[in-house]
């Protein structure tokens, strides 16, 4: 359902979706000129990225977002064009990681609900099957590869778990579903924190399930709180909320999110850590727009006056790296600028990230009325008056 929005603010969107209109063709061009699917941008083209990258479902994401807001029939070619990319990460399934989600529940998934794609339906099918292969009967997903992390989840996983629920959905099989509901459980107890700010890493045993370290990971410091976290968190736990109508999952959203709003900072920008401290003054536009995303989500779960705290929140996220952030111009193919991989890796502050722009522009069609929900692609409309499992 459409959140009631003052008419200003629906010329804003408006307008933003005008200059979308203006700039991703030429986002587009640039794409068909590099052998990789975008991710972030060097001397005006895309950089070189490798095939099983994390992040490669986002650009076929978007353009299926774009296809949807526009009708143009270019983005869905550039669309199905990178989704078959991917084949040759799915044949090399020995160094994908619990990414798969990301992968390929909004590029295949999202195809096979729109086209009833039975290459689609395969791929995000197999993809399941191995992320399913990661679960650790203790109650956990494993995140990724390597010798000493064989206990190691993540909060970002949160937003791969929406490949499970789905997959349960389509094979009538719940051990999916059950495996999802097991991870979200455990990182309810072990990721969050009393005042909703979240670990990035919990460090289990893997035999045993006890956890041993809560490591700094992408943030400032072991015990801070990395903000693109606190954003996959909250996004995420109102997504599993969306998908078994557990009540916990959506209070653990409320409170991510109440902690995040709350440490936004004048400008609206989130900092890349909320407890960094004041200099550098480190933002990360990947955070705010999934943030953006989520909390316009999770406000349709939510009683009036704590819906429209989110909404506003999400707002002036939006509109502040809209005016300040966001590059419109044609010299470069990435919209947002100052996105950030980690606190300490000064190469990657202030960069272009693919998926910080599928975010900006889910959440900019999202309020525009754009219904599909990419994370439940299944579910022609999930929340409090569409359908639930
Ligand atoms: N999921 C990895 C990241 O957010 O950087």
């Amino acid at each position: 359902m459409l959140p009631t929005l003052a008419p200003e603010t629906r010329s804003w969107l408006d307008d933003v979706h005008k200059k979308l209109c203006r700039k991703m063709p030429y986002a587009v061009e640039k794409a068909r000129q590099v052998p990789w699917i975008p991710y972030s941008t060097r001397d005006g083209g895309w950089a070189p990225n490798a095939i099983d990258w994390w992040t490669n479902g986002f650009w076929p994401a978007a353009m299926w977002q774009m296809a949807l807001a526009t009708g143009d029939a270019r983005y869905r070619e550039e669309a199905v064009r990178t989704e078959i990319m991917l084949d040759d990460a799915l044949a090399h399934f020995d160094i994908l990681n619990h990414d798969a989600g990301f992968m390929w529940l909004i590029s295949s998934g999202v195809r096979h609900a729109l086209e009833d794609s039975a290459e689609s339906y395969g791929r995000a099918m197999r993809a399941a099957q191995h992320l399913a292969c990661r679960f650790n009967p203790n109650g956990f997903i494993r995140a990724w590869n390597g010798a000493h992390n064989a206990g190691w989840a993540i909060i970002d996983c949160m937003m791969n778990l929406p490949l499970l629920y789905w997959a349960s959905r389509q094979t009538g099989d719940p051990r999916f579903r059950l495996m999802a509901e097991r991870h979200a459980d455990t990182a309810m107890r072990t990721f969050v924190r009393p005042d909703g700010s979240c670990h990035h890493i919990v460090a289990f045993d893997p035999v045993t399930g006890d956890v041993t370290d809560t490591p700094c990971g992408q943030g400032f410091a072991p015990g801070s709180s990395w903000s693109r976290g606190q954003a996959w968190g909250l996004y995420g736990f109102t997504l599993s909320w969306l998908q078994t109508g557990r009540r916990e999952y959506l209070d653990t959203a409320r409170r991510i999110a109440a902690c995040f709003v709350s440490q936004l900072t004048e400008d609206g920008i989130p900092r890349c850590d909320l407890r960094q401290p004041a200099e550098p003054d480190l933002k990360d536009c990947a955070a705010g727009a999934i943030a953006a995303a989520g909390l316009i989500v999770l406000s349709r779960e939510t009683e009036e006056r704590e819906a429209a705290m989110f909404l506003e929140a999400s707002l002036r996220m939006l509109r502040a790296m809209e005016r300040t952030c966001v590059n419109w111009a044609l010299d470069d193919p990435a919209l947002l600028t100052r996105c950030t991989t980690a606190y300490h890796d000064p190469g990657g502050h202030h960069i272009a990230m693919v998926y910080a722009d599928y975010f900006f522009i889910e959440a900019i069609e999202a309020l525009r009325g754009q219904e599909m929900l990419f994370w439940a692609p299944d579910l022609r409309s999930a929340g409090k008056d569409g359908e639930r499992p």
